[in-house]
């Protein structure tokens, strides 16, 4: 029998009676596991070997587990700084049992965390105790570590999950072949199998001396595996906002863009906003220091957003009655949302006067002096719209997102009234979470009020909106902390795998 050379070594180092890893195989052969892989398949589907798959988990330990298992475990060195200062006969003070611990940094509240969950003692105003019976030489976790330092394997999966949820191990699993001779393989063996060359690729010198016709082609094998690579790639996020500029250009949407820091005149009182609201304190946006103010803003439209503020718009508007500050307006602050970019558009100020109907979108960054949590940053992307046209009602608003949102698979939008001070009516929008079940917010919007657009000189409808693309990644992907997308904290492995379906 004629085989390629690589199945003639895999069947000579291979036994009917002991099984052979695909490693101890490539060791043997000095061909590399691919190679080995590629022809235990072939050799298994002529039924010369036989193929056992097990999976096989492997435990190493993380680089703080290694750090512990040198140095020891922080909740140990506590008790024993502890005992050493006498807390197993009366409590002492925290302060005085850390400090001869010499812990510091993350490891003091590491070691206050498992202390007591370990048994070596108590926590309680400010006060440690030790239990002097409790031996740290029988302690598991620390056991473990060393153990796995030295090479050894763990057992006990209670131990594991533990040093796993601590960060000190991580646990692969991966595939373990091992391989047999069948007995169709023993007497092709007996028979006696020949090396044939093979060729794994064609090349032009094969073509065009008519060599192809004498050679044997090694077969592809789509099985096999074959090493992970992880490349580079656009970022989810990114990737995200691409699709939504695609498709709101796609719905007849021009995008606009403009100044991240800007005065607080287009960040908020072109949109009505009163100088004394609570999200124009200093608690919630972040000012600049250098330079602290825009000169140049259009004097015409400064006096129209005063007289506004003042007064109100027509008959059945009326103002705010408190003063309106100039060197208050000027004030430039990071943009809290994309709206100020809608405003110097919708002025005529960014691209010239514009007649209906338009529609203008941007998909920016906005920042936001808020707590960090879950579903809060300091900065995220908005994607912010608006359509100017004459009789536009809620109905066109609603339709429109439900157009948008459909575009991404959700088509369960919900919509709730809201107040905006510039806005009205407004509304809030709603999604449902695929992982959750709950309902998250994803976006603001509204028609734009006769105070807000008189003053910019637009004489018609004009609905806007202003949505989180972050939010809308949730609801695409399932993920449930917006930190997992953004910063030190990401999930690697999410934006690493994530399909982006296009
Ligand atoms: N500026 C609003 C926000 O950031 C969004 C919005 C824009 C609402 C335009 C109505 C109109 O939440």
């Amino acid at each position: 029998m004629k085989l390629p050379e690589s199945q003639v070594a895999v069947l000579e180092t291979a036994s009917a009676t002991d099984e052979r890893t695909i490693e101890e195989l490539a060791e043997q052969t000095d061909l590399k596991p691919e190679t080995v892989t590629g022809a235990v398949f072939e050799l298994e589907e002529e039924g010369l070997l036989s193929v056992d798959e097990r999976t096989e988990e492997s435990v190493s330990l993380t680089e703080e587990g290694e750090e512990y298992a040198e140095d020891g475990l922080p909740e140990i060195k506590l008790y024993e700084a502890a005992l050493s200062a006498g807390a197993d006969e009366e409590p002492i003070q925290m302060g005085q049992a850390i400090g001869q611990s010499g812990l510091g940094g993350p490891q003091v509240n590491i070691a206050l965390s498992n202390y007591a969950r370990k048994g070596y003692g108590s926590i309680e105003d400010g006060e440690i105790s030790a239990n002097a019976g409790t031996n740290p030489e029988d302690d598991e976790e620390a056991s473990a570590l060393s153990a796995l330092a030295a090479g050894e394997s763990v057992d006990d999966a209670d131990v594991l999950d533990q040093l796993e949820s601590r960060g000190l191990v991580e646990r692969a699993e991966s595939t373990v072949r091992s391989v047999t001779l069948t007995e169709a393989g023993v007497t092709a063996m007996m028979e006696g199998v020949e090396a044939a060359e093979t060729v794994g690729q064609l090349t032009p010198e094969m073509l065009t001396t008519g060599r192809w016709r004498d050679v044997e082609f090694a077969e592809y094998n789509v099985a096999a595996d074959a090493e992970r690579i992880d490349g580079g790639k656009v970022h989810i996020l990114r990737q995200t906002a691409n699709r939504v500029k695609d498709v709101l250009v796609g719905m007849g949407f021009e995008e606009m863009d403009g100044p991240h820091a800007d005065a607080d005149f287009w960040i908020n009182d072109c949109l009505f906003m009163p100088q004394d609201h609570p999200a124009r304190t200093h608690w919630d946006r972040f000012a600049l220091s250098n330079p602290t103010e825009i000169r140049d803003l259009p004097d015409d439209l400064v006096e129209r957003v005063r007289r506004a503020h003042l007064e109100g718009i027509g008959e059945n508007s009326d103002g705010y009655h408190s003063p309106w500050d100039e060197e208050f307006a000027r004030a430039i602050a990071l943009r809290g949302h994309t709206t100020s970019l809608s405003m110097r558009y919708l002025s005529g100020h960014a691209v010239g006067e514009l007649e209906p109907p338009r529609r203008f979108f941007s998909v920016e960054k906005v920042y936001r002096n808020d707590t960090l949590d879950p579903t809060h940053l300091l900065e995220f992307f908005q994607i912010e719209g608006w359509v100017m046209a004459d009789d536009l009602s809620v109905r066109d608003l609603m339709g429109t997102f439900e157009e948008f949102y459909e575009q991404f698979g959700i088509t369960d939008i919900r919509f709730k009234p809201h107040y905006n001070p510039y806005t009205e009516p407004s509304f809030e929008l709603f999604g449902n979470h695929p992982e959750t079940g709950e309902l998250i917010e994803i976006g603001n919007s509204g028609m734009f009020r006769p105070e807000v657009l008189e003053p910019l000189g637009v004489d018609c409808d004009v609905m806007a909106w202003g949505l989180a693309l972050e939010r809308l990644l949730m609801l695409m992907y399932g993920f449930e902390d917006i930190r997992d997308v953004h910063g030190t904290l990401c999930d690697l492995e999410l934006l690493r795998d994530v399909e982006v379906i296009h």
